[in-house]
């Protein structure tokens, strides 16, 4: 039996809510709970430094201007997985300590993996993902609409992406051993809040009641074990915005993601030694806070000195390498070849999904924001979400990434079913600015409509309550303003099919149509990849695996 199977989900991002794009893998399942049997894979992690130029570069994410890096709060990286059949085919998945991954930043990389290994990695089965933290250095996308904070291209960022992907999926290439992977599912309750629930309340009840809850609150983790070394990493989905760090931050972070990243890399070389099989660590086995990345403030300053000039910072050194020069000899003859452990926490279906999960409050009088419109006495600009360690984000940050990581922990030593069956991948570039879409009406009968090219509503300069947006815009505004019509006019009118098609929708910015001095927006190309391993089974499960924001 052979099957494709793609998942499709549009979703949002603030502050450029447009279209977006992604990937999605899908694997194929089979169910196995027998004795963990040699599987016929070859796989390789590997991981590299990404931080980027860490001053006065515009940041990625809430497109505001005046958030320009100053610093860093920890560092970023690319963490590559590769998984081959020994003589068949192969895929390589990269999650990246980025806003988002991007079209020339994956040309490149491929431009440089064909050069070094011919054929063996392409556009067709390297999917690179971002976790889409809102800490980062901008630039590196080639859309006007991304690049106007940033004033334009920024080269440092772009190169440092670049060369850190190819290291880390050469890492990984060269660390391709015999091993086999794991899946574990579980529900994350308190990570993650619908920060637009009004908007949700507009899906009929029908649609509604299909669902739990109001966000996807489902973690999905693979598990990868060596034959030999045993556990060497693994990588999960779960949707949670990064933006526990705010729109005033300017240390450049991996929010809660990248954190919870480095608590589990920490994690695995302080106590995960052992076979998964062991609950060495026990259900409460889990110290409070097991990495040094996010100090406690009550720590006086030499230690927090001594834990600084700790810090490596010369690119390529993996996470999870010991600090301790001792136990680096020590342990250097037995460790000299076991591969440090990767560990990634991948974005997924993230659109109204906020890590903010006190709720949004107003600044001025603390009062909860308007429901329908999440504004404070009418302005957007006073409604702020909060965090769990609120007023402190990098508490919050610490504490949505502990939440992520203790959970990723218990499905990692709690995974038993085994993937098994060939690899295989699918690409395909689809013009979203033409698809034929069948409507089924209220009352039987159907319409095939068709879409238009991608503009931006005046309720996307409102922001969200994670970042608002500045002057007088309105969440779930439908009428607009005849200032900003003008000055949106200055750039470009949408034409009346246009303005038909976005409609109920009022347009500001017609991205999609504006072309000077290059394109402003992805409009007529995405990507949909899919990767699946494919078996006859009477169990399958269905994995939707990653949404690459290309555009938003
Ligand atoms: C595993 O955990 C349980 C409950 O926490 C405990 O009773 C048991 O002794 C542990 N086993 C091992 C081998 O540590
Ligand atoms: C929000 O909008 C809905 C629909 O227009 C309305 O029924 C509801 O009363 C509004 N809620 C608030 C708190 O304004």
């Amino acid at each position: 039996m052979m099957e494709l199977l793609a998942s499709i989900h549009c979703y949002f991002w603030s502050p450029s809510r447009t279209i977006c794009l992604w990937m999605s893998l899908v694997l194929l399942l089979q169910y196995s709970k027998t004795v963990v049997s040699k599987s016929d894979y070859l796989i390789g992690l590997g991981s590299y430094d990404i931080t980027g130029p860490a001053a006065d570069v515009n940041m990625m994410g809430y497109a505001n201007a005046e958030q320009i890096a100053s610093g860093i709060h920890f560092r970023l990286r690319a963490r590559s997985f590769i998984v081959a059949e020994p003589q068949g085919k192969r895929v390589v998945f990269v999650n990246l300590d980025a806003c988002m991954a991007s079209q020339l930043v994956t040309i490149k990389v491929i431009e440089r993996l064909k050069a070094r290994y011919g054929e063996l990695y392409t556009e067709q089965n390297v999917a690179i993902s971002g976790i889409h933290t809102h800490a980062g250095p901008g630039g590196y996308l080639q859309y006007v609409v991304y690049l106007i904070t940033s004033l334009g291209f920024v080269r440092q960022s772009f190169d440092v992406l670049v060369d850190g992907i190819e290291k880390s999926i050469i890492q990984a290439h060269e660390n391709l051993r015999p091993g086999s992977i794991f899946v574990n599912k579980g529900e994350l309750l308190d990570a993650s809040v619908n920060r637009s629930p009004s908007a949700y309340l507009n899906n009929p009840a029908s649609e509604r009641r299909k669902h739990k809850y109001d966000v996807d609150k489902e973690m999905t983790l693979l598990k990868f074990v060596d034959d030999q070394w045993g556990p060497v990493g693994s990588f999960n989905w779960f949707a949670t915005h990064g933006t526990s760090m705010s729109r005033t931050n300017s240390l450049i972070s991996g929010d809660n993601k990248g954190a919870a990243a480095r608590f589990m890399e920490d994690w695995f070389e302080k106590n995960g030694i052992k076979s998964s099989d062991t609950n060495e660590s026990g259900s409460d086995g889990l110290p409070r806070r097991v990495s040094n990345i996010i100090p406690n403030i009550h720590d006086d300053n030499n230690k927090l000195l001594e834990l600084a000039t700790s810090f490596r910072s010369s690119p390529g050194s993996p996470a999870t390498q010991t600090m301790s020069v001792a136990r680096r000899v020590r342990g250097a003859l037995k460790q000299a070849e076991k591969p440090g452990f990767v560990s990634a926490f991948c974005q997924t279906n993230c659109g109204d999904v906020s890590p903010n999960v006190l709720g949004a409050f107003c600044t001025d009088t603390g009062l909860p924001c308007d429901f329908n419109h999440s504004t404070c006495g009418g302005k957007n600009e006073l409604c702020y979400g909060r965090g769990p360690g609120y007023p402190d984000e990098f508490e919050s940050t610490r504490i949505i990434g502990e939440r992520q990581f203790r959970k990723a922990v218990d499905l990692f030593e709690k995974a038993s079913e085994q993937l098994k069956g060939e690899v295989d991948y699918r690409h395909t570039y689809i013009d979203f600015s033409q698809l034929e879409v069948t409507l089924t009406k209220v009352g039987g009968g159907s319409e095939v409509v068709k879409t238009c090219p991608a503009a931006m509503g005046f309720a996307f300069a409102a922001g969200t309550t994670d970042g608002p947006g500045a002057f007088d815009f309105k969440q779930g505004d439908d009428q607009g303003n005849p200032f900003w019509r003008l000055v949106r006019d200055v750039l470009k009118t949408p034409d009346k099919k246009q303005v038909d098609c976005q409609h109920p929708k009022p347009i500001l910015l017609d991205t999609g149509e504006m072309k000077q001095p290059y394109d402003w927006a992805v409009s007529s190309n995405g990507i949909i990849g899919a990767i699946l391993v494919r078996w006859s089974l009477h169990k399958v499960q269905l994995i939707p695996l990653h949404e690459l924001y290309l555009d938003a």
